[in-house]
């Protein structure tokens, strides 16, 4: 706490005054419900007058920071963060299947995102710090010098057991049965929702996606020559059930993919009521869902979500996920369960990347099953909360008027939409000049239309340098939105 504040005017001290209760409000150390310090206490530790503090204290309630309670003080508002404007769903005038181009904008974000002198809010990508580094390098140690032989050899397609065991029992929490046998670990969840995308659909087919959706999902499609058909999302329930039968019975859909579980970038959550009835629309028709679940086990709340696979009566769902966001994004651990596609899933893999790491595999297994994930992802979850709910303060404070931000319940990233005029490339160009990464929010269309979105990776702790780049991120919208 600052001895004193600068023996300035008296409307300047009370100014200062409420940028010091902001700023603790903004560090994280003054939480929504907490009470705020006394008039009396706040004029000594900073050295001004009791009324210079009750004048800045009424403005923050004018404001709708605090609020007075009688007999008690001043108290940081609950519902701080709940008074902040979300992003509106964006309804198509028109949906066609369409061919995805993407230029290098799409390579350049992960490039960014691998430089440190880079602030990190470009990549969805949690950071290293809040990983268990130690506990897991003692188990690869331990791993080595247990089984120095397996830890050299091939593990071929599906991958080895034991890990496929752990997963299937994560599953049985979920009240799912897979057998471990119908599940293959792959390199990330990319191999996992590229192989299924190749086990079910070919050149030319039309995959049924989620508006705005993961850019990688729409660059596997460019790549793989398929075309995608973008159907109108709810921030925070997901793809809308009826643009979604209007889609399923006018156009010739081979396969879906699908973020269920705090889509990347809007944050939603599919209620599970949703979740079965796209499950049953689907396989009435005979198509299969590709469902890709790496947030799911990221949820703020008090219970994991379930997942599409858990209303898969027909086998019809592939269900792909790692251990990229939760443990260590470069083990490049990654499954999916293919239900009855899960022969094409071998031979795919086998013929385009043959076995994933054992060493790996054999770490992650001892982790999982010592009971150590759990506790590790029971603090993740909290710490990625903590993140995000600054994260929204910070950009609800610092942004212009007009701007909306998610409000997700699980994951790390923040979808936030500018006001109409701000072009998002033009964000994203000059905060790279600043070393600032963001992503633009044009990536997450093949139709561009997200132009005055951009998505911000709340996976670092909100160190004073993080923050200073927020700011300066602020700085530079603010100026475009003159
Ligand atoms: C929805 C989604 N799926 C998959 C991935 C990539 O996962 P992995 O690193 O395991 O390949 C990401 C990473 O950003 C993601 O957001």
């Amino acid at each position: 706490m600052p001895s004193n504040l600068n023996n300035d005017r008296q409307a300047y001290k009370y100014d200062q005054v409420s940028s010091y209760i902001m700023q603790l409000i903004d560090h994280g150390t003054l939480k929504p419900g907490d009470k705020a310090p006394s008039l009396r206490k706040l004029s000594q530790s900073l050295k001004v007058s009791i009324s210079t503090v009750n004048q800045a204290y009424l403005a923050l309630e004018d404001k709708g920071v605090l609020s007075a309670r009688p007999q008690s003080g001043f108290y940081i508002n609950a519902d701080l963060n709940q008074n902040i404007e979300k992003p509106k769903p964006i309804i198509s005038a028109s949906c066609q299947p369409r061919k995805v181009r993407f230029g290098q904008l799409f390579e350049e974000i992960f490039t960014i995102s691998n430089n440190p002198r880079i602030a990190p809010f470009a990549a969805a990508k949690p950071s290293v710090e809040l990983m268990p580094i130690k506990a897991l390098m003692r188990e690869t140690r331990s791993v080595i010098s247990r089984s120095p032989a397996a830890s050299m050899d091939y593990f071929f397609p599906p991958g080895h057991e034991n890990l496929r065991k752990q997963i299937a029992l994560r599953y049985a929490d979920l009240g799912l049965d897979i057998p471990a046998d119908e599940i293959m670990i792959t390199t990330g969840a990319t191999e996992a929702l590229s192989l299924s995308l190749q086990a079910v659909a070919r050149r030319g087919d039309v995959i049924a996606v989620e508006s705005p959706t993961y850019f990688s999902v729409l660059r596997l499609i460019e790549k793989l020559g398929m075309l995608a058909l973008e159907i109108d999302s709810d921030p925070e329930t997901g793809i809308n059930l009826d643009s979604l039968e209007f889609a399923l019975d006018t156009m010739d859909i081979t396969a879906m993919l699908i973020v269920p579980n705090f889509n990347n970038p809007a944050g939603s959550l599919m209620p599970d009521s949703h979740k079965q009835q796209m499950v049953e629309m689907l396989a009435s028709r005979k198509i299969p869902l590709i469902e890709d679940d790496v947030y799911g086990d990221l949820y703020f709340g008090d219970e994991r979500p379930c997942i599409a696979k858990c209303y898969d009566r027909d086998d019809m769902v592939l269900s792909c996920s790692s251990f990229s966001k939760t443990l260590a994004p470069g083990f490049r651990m990654g499954w999916v369960a293919g239900g009855r596609y899960h022969e094409q899933l071998l031979e795919w893999k086998q013929a385009t990347s043959s076995a994933a790491p054992s060493l790996q595999q054999l770490a992650v297994t001892e982790f999982l099953r010592s009971g150590q994930y759990d506790r590790h992802l029971a603090r993740l979850r909290k710490a990625f909360r903590s993140q995000v709910e600054k994260a929204r303060f910070m950009i609800a404070r610092l942004f212009p008027e007009g701007t909306r931000i998610s409000d997700p319940q699980g994951g790390f990233v923040l979808w936030v939409e500018l006001p109409r005029a701000i072009n998002c490339f033009e964000v994203y160009t000059r905060a790279l000049e600043q070393n600032i990464g963001t992503t633009p929010g044009m990536l997450f269309s093949s139709t561009r239309k997200f132009r005055n979105y951009i998505r911000i990776n709340c996976g670092y702790p909100w160190t004073p340098q993080n923050e200073q780049a927020l700011e300066q991120l602020a700085g530079i919208i603010n100026d475009l939105n003159r």
